[in-house]
């Protein structure tokens, strides 16, 4: 298991997967300094190159295709770095995806890819779009840390509950699962409080509902950026300065450890 690798799945769709994985992977290239990849592993693939306005050479197929000699030079290779430092594993166009070139992605060849990025670099994070627990057990596995992002509404929430129930069956440790409530609002809180009560589950972080920023970023092409006051930008870096862990190599973020950072 990657200790250092971090999967990114919603609850349901819409909920902010894909903008969460991406500024968590900024973010920890910018902070650390360190190696990052950020794999697109989302259907429909290929939006993290868009948010970014790249346009990548290579695609997961790339590296699908060579799954059986893929090794830690030639996914280096594959990546195109973004100029925050964060290097991207993009996901493909739709249009020339051959039947054979679909076939190659399987939960197999995708739990390869998402161990071998964990080997290869400092840091890994996966946007998975959402998946059944039960069915890609074996891909969420493969990371130390699961982002579970959801919104604040029931449906939202509730689709928390059905991932865990799919995901403890599965044999996956839902201590390592951590809840992301994104575009959060402070009269949010109680419906938090009564979800957090009723199934005892910790929230790891609330992201602050700013729709004109993320409105903005995605426009521009750009991840977020700003001021070191900036509410949403600060609580991201809270989030990877928690991922990075303390002593850094994402030590101290095991199941059980205190979050240190504001709820
Ligand atoms: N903190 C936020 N505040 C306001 N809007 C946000 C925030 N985070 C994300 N959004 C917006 O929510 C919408 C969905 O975001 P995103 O594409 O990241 O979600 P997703 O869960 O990956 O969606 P999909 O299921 O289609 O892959 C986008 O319009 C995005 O700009
Ligand atoms: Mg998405």
């Amino acid at each position: 298991m990657g200790e250092t690798t971090t999967i990114v799945t919603g609850s349901k769709g819409g909920v902010g997967t894909t903008t969460v994985a991406l500024n968590v992977g900024v973010q920890l290239a910018m902070q650390t300094r360190k190696r990052v990849v950020l794999l697109d592993l989302a259907r429909p693939f290929g939006q993290i190159s868009l948010m970014l306005d790249l346009n990548p050479r290579f695609t997961i197929l790339d590296a699908l295709e060579r799954i059986e000699r893929l090794d830690e030079p030639l996914l280096a290779t594959l990546a195109a770095r973004h100029k925050t430092g964060v290097e991207i594993l993009a996901g493909p166009r739709h249009a020339p995806m051959k039947a054979e070139q679909r076939q190659s992605v399987t939960i197999q060849a995708l739990t390869r890819l998402v161990e071998l990025a964990g080997r290869a670099y400092d840091f890994a994070v996966v946007d998975m779009g959402v998946v059944n627990a039960a069915e890609w057990a074996p891909v969420l596995a493969a990371a130390g840390t699961t982002l579970l992002v959801a919104e604040p509404s029931v449906l939202a929430l509730g689709m928390i509950e059905r991932h865990m129930a799919a995901a403890a069956p599965a044999g996956l440790d839902c201590q390592r699962i951590h809840i992301v409530i994104n575009r959060w609002r402070q009269n949010d809180d109680e419906a938090l409080a009564a979800f957090q009560h009723k199934h005892g589950r910790p929230i790891l972080m609330r992201l602050p509902n700013d729709y004109r920023q993320v409105t903005e970023a995605v426009t521009l092409g750009m991840p977020l950026a700003g001021s070191a006051n900036n509410f949403l930008l600060g609580r991201y870096r809270d989030l990877a300065a928690w991922l990075a862990g303390s002593a850094g190599g994402g030590h101290g973020r095991r199941a059980g450890t205190s979050v240190p950072v504001a709820q």
